[in-house]
């Protein structure tokens, strides 16, 4: 294993943005202006909703289907994650990314549905919901009066994803450690520990499994550095190898895709500079920054092979795979720069709708080939997020994606889902219409032995026009007749960001 050898190492990663105290802000005890906007928003625009304060003690609801018939066979726990706490002492976080993780649970059962929403327990939530007050800076807002770090977890808010692994759920960020939960109770087991000198690692949010071995591939970056760390898990949780990775450019990599043989990673034009507080104000957009394509060898992690795109950026893929000859064909929500990062997700938090520009995210497929050549090809003009593939498929020749879509008039964000098919061309669509706010698209399988894309998208979404959260389930190879069921809770949740889907 390659752990020991490098546990110094590794120790360095997990101290990186350490910073001091810093000095009490003059404003501290003014009025914030980002919190006035927001309530003011809030008074006359429930889509404001998709950013509200989650209760402390959470939610437990039971969500009454409003139309349809729930699919027989569909039994299971939805579980999704993202960001649910944004305020305190009249003080609001600056940026959609800063907030506490707000964990949620839609079980199906044939008894009907039953809905929880529990924070995770960080250790940033503890002593932050026992002082009142946000202390420590998070990613993107330095709160009045702030303390110091002596690491990332200190401002881990474990908000971004969802992982299954073992017996365990584990609530992901990107910037230090998984944050373990017990998945039937959603009661928090503390920090996942590792071992190996790997405890505060960072261990991103979209971890990848192979379908077949269930071996789960991630990554943590250090951009500071110019250097990831690998982490390959087995399918029963135990730490297969973990090592380091130097010589990547530091871009904010958010998500990666892997292949039978390679793991593949597209460093965008959003870059780090300098260290700064917050730390997203140590990244910039560099449009003369060429986007960088670098896929690792699985068996060899010295081993690696390299492209140059042209300049943009990326959240999210949908997923890859590698041909005969070892071409790289893979799909993504391509952006022309990080607009969203730099300034919608900063609007979001004021209660504004983001800007619309050219910055949207588009569905791009990428070909990486042999000697450096590469293709960026459309797969259509709309605008789309959080791509989504049959899990079945990860890293393997397939056929579709399901995506959320919107159109330039739309800057609340978006009411359709999509799924298309990357040879054809052909594709399908259904909009819930404005007032119903769609987020990421699961695709569930029917079966385990069932063809590619044969089972169940589910999505929430919160209604405008109700105040409350929904959700939807369709047969995924048929959106356009509408849901076959939906659901709506008595109440409205703040948006998540990723989930995953327990059966059974
Ligand atoms: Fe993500």
């Amino acid at each position: 294993m390659a752990t020991t050898s490098r546990r110094d190492a590794l120790k360095l990663l997990a101290a990186a943005g350490g910073v001091a105290a810093l000095p009490t802000s003059a404003w501290a005890r003014q009025a914030d202006p980002v919190f006035a906007d927001y309530q003011a928003a809030s008074q006359t625009d429930p889509w404001t909703l998709v950013v509200r304060d989650a209760p402390a003690a959470g939610f437990d609801g039971r969500p009454e289907l409003v139309s349809g018939t729930a699919p027989d066979g569909l039994t299971g726990t939805l579980f999704r994650n993202g960001p649910g706490r944004f305020s305190r002492q009249d003080w609001r976080y600056r940026h959609w990314f800063d907030g506490d993780g707000f964990l949620q649970a839609w079980n199906i059962s044939p008894d009907g549905l039953r809905h929880q929403g529990r924070f995770i327990q960080t250790d940033k939530w503890q002593a932050e919901e026992a002082a009142g007050r946000f202390i420590v800076p998070a990613l993107a807002s330095v709160p009045p009066q702030p303390g110091g770090l002596s690491g990332p977890d200190d401002m881990n808010v474990a908000n971004t994803s969802v992982l299954l692994l073992g017996d365990e759920l584990l609530a992901l960020w990107e910037g230090g450690s998984a944050w373990s939960i017990n998945p039937d109770t959603l009661e928090s087991q503390g920090a996942r520990r590792w071992g190996n000198g790997l405890d505060g690692v960072p261990f991103s949010a979209h971890p990848k499994r192979e379908p077949d071995s269930g071996i789960v591939w991630n990554f943590g970056q250090d951009a500071i550095r110019d250097r990831m760390i690998i982490w390959k898990i087995g399918a029963d949780g135990a730490l297969l190898d973990a090592g380091l990775v130097d010589d990547v450019p530091g871009g904010m990599v958010h998500d990666f895709v892997i292949t039978e043989h390679s793991l593949v990673f597209l460093v965008g034009s959003y870059r780090f500079q300098q260290m700064r507080l917050p730390f997203l104000d140590s990244f910039a957009f560099d449009p003369a920054a060429p986007m960088m394509a670098i896929a690792i060898d699985k068996n060899d992690w010295s081993r690696r092979r390299t492209w140059e795109l042209p300049p943009g950026f990326l959240f999210h893929f949908g997923g890859a795979w590698e041909e005969a000859d070892g071409t790289i064909r893979l799909d993504a929500a391509l952006s022309q720069d990080a607009r969203f990062a730099m300034a919608g997700a900063y609007d979001i938090m004021r209660g504004q709708a983001e800007t619309q520009t050219d910055s949207q995210a588009r569905h791009r497929q990428v070909t990486l080939a042999a000697g450096g050549r590469s293709r960026i090809e459309s797969l259509g003009d709309g605008f789309i997020e959080f791509p989504q593939i049959d899990p079945r498929f990860t890293g393997l020749r397939r056929r579709e994606t399901w995506h959320i879509a919107w159109d330039a008039d739309q800057p609340r964000g978006a009411t359709r889902i999509e799924r298309r098919n990357l040879h054809s061309g052909e594709h399908d669509r259904f909009d819930h219409g404005e007032g119903v706010y769609v987020e990421e698209p699961l695709f569930v399988p029917a079966s385990p032995a069932a063809p590619e894309g044969e089972g169940w998208i589910l999505h929430t979404a919160l209604n405008t026009r109700m105040q409350q959260t929904e959700l939807h389930a369709f047969n995924a190879q048929n959106l356009s007749d509408g849901p076959v069921a939906s659901w709506r809770l008595p109440y409205a949740c703040p948006f998540g960001f990723h989930g995953c889907w327990r059966p059974g």
